[in-house]
């Protein structure tokens, strides 16, 4: 019997560490649970941590350390974010889900490498604030795994292909809600409306990221980073079916598309069994029934996060953390129902016009752009 893979999931409350414990409730012999973390919400972290029987647990907002270590005595619990980071480095641990939202996820990718971990990455916001950062430290065989479904889709494209050979990237995109709707309309837009993405069921960030195309830019910079190649290699495609969740064209002009079913637990699991592939519950794609693949180009006049996200990360540096953390401010304000579905862009905008980029060098530095930069977003409100 081969010894199980020992995970840590970081984010285990939100919308990707759940469809994780699906997977790893149905491979009890392969995946053990050895750590969880989450932010606020201790209820569902203790009880998943009691399912799992999970040893580490860890809470980011401390004042709730004492309910996680009533409801768990057995286990060893901790608070704040450096608690949740330590999760990572902790000596059973083989691979860790980077499953937190934002750019708070950033010390977290960074300790996992450090510390010659698997890194199984959702969390985009690392790779787009920390981009380098990351990159630098993922030296050893599958150090990093993506499970964005498009990166998941593109690594496995690029399985067995020289780098040298890969000509184009097509990143393809939903197009969310708003698929065909003009800027004016934009404007009157409301939270259900933003929440209500016709083909994935997310945390809500991303759910608002997918509606303003901002979560495909934030994805071009993931792919720039996480595939080391230039934007002018990378293209944007609508996809409206979501079937194809990504392709990469080569030298000789052939084509290798990814697709499947609409389902996160097809590339969470990946990240877990690559190279093998395990059985999934997932049904199968009926193309008799879908009948036809479209394909359009992106509007980037109704949508103008996605121009701002590509043109923070082609100017690079410093400038994607900054322009990642006005959206942040920008998103939460739109969900609090404080700011409008347009000034989202227009927030991001006015915090990168106020940023001069510098060279990446350190976390600190990022997280002090970062502070930065959500002060002057929330002053722009
Ligand atoms: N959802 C998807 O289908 C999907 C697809 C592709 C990529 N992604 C990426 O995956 C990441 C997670 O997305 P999601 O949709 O799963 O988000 P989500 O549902 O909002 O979940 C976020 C998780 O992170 C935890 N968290 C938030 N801030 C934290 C902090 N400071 N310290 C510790 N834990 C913290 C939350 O805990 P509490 O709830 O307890 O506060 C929750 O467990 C994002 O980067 C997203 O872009 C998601």
């Amino acid at each position: 019997m081969t010894t199980p893979l020992r995970i840590a999931i970081l984010g285990s409350t939100g919308s990707i560490g759940r469809q994780a414990l699906d997977v790893v409730a149905r491979f009890p012999q392969r995946v053990q649970v050895v750590a969880l973390a989450a932010g606020t919400n201790v209820t569902a972290l203790a009880e998943q941590a009691a399912t799992f029987a999970v040893p580490n647990v860890a809470i980011a907002e401390p004042a709730l350390l004492g309910k996680l270590a009533a409801e768990l005595p057995s286990a060893s619990v901790s608070c704040g974010a450096e608690a949740v980071v330590e999760l990572a480095t902790l000596p059973d641990v083989d691979l860790v889900l980077n499953a937190l939202v934002g750019a708070a996820g950033l010390r977290a990718s960074v300790a996992t490498l450090a510390a010659g971990k698997r890194l199984a990455l959702a969390n985009k916001e690392s790779l787009v604030v920390g981009g380098e950062l990351v990159t630098s430290l993922a030296t050893y065989p599958n150090a990093l795994i993506p499970v964005d479904s498009e990166h998941s889709a593109i690594f496995q494209c690029l399985l067995g292909e020289p780098a040298e050979d890969v000509s184009r990237i097509w990143l393809t995109a939903s197009g969310g809600p708003f698929r065909g709707r003009d800027l004016a309309s934009l404007e009157r837009v409301t939270v259900a409306e933003a929440l209500a993405h016709p083909r994935w069921t997310m945390g809500p960030k991303i759910t608002i990221d997918s509606s303003t195309l901002m979560n495909k830019g934030l994805e071009a910079i993931e792919a720039h980073h996480l595939f080391a190649v230039d934007y002018d290699t990378i293209r944007i495609v609508v996809h409206p079916q979501s079937c194809v969740h990504s392709m990469v064209e080569f030298a000789d002009g052939s084509v290798k598309a990814h697709l499947g079913a609409t389902d996160m637990r097809i590339p969470i699991q990946y990240a877990l069994s690559h190279p093998a592939r395990w059985d999934s519950p997932v049904a199968p794609v009926d193309f008799a029934a879908l009948g036809h693949l479209d394909f359009e180009e992106p509007d980037y006049e109704a949508f103008p996060a996605l121009s701002l996200a590509l043109e923070a990360g082609r100017l690079g540096g410093t400038m994607p953390a900054a322009m990642n953390a006005a959206n942040e401010i920008a998103v939460a304000a739109f969900l609090r129902g404080d700011a409008g579905f347009m000034d989202i862009p227009r927030v991001v905008e006015t915090v990168m016009s106020a940023h001069a980029e510098q060279p990446l060098e350190s976390i600190e530095q990022v997280e002090a752009v970062d502070a930065w930069a959500r002060a002057t977003a929330a002053g722009a409100l």
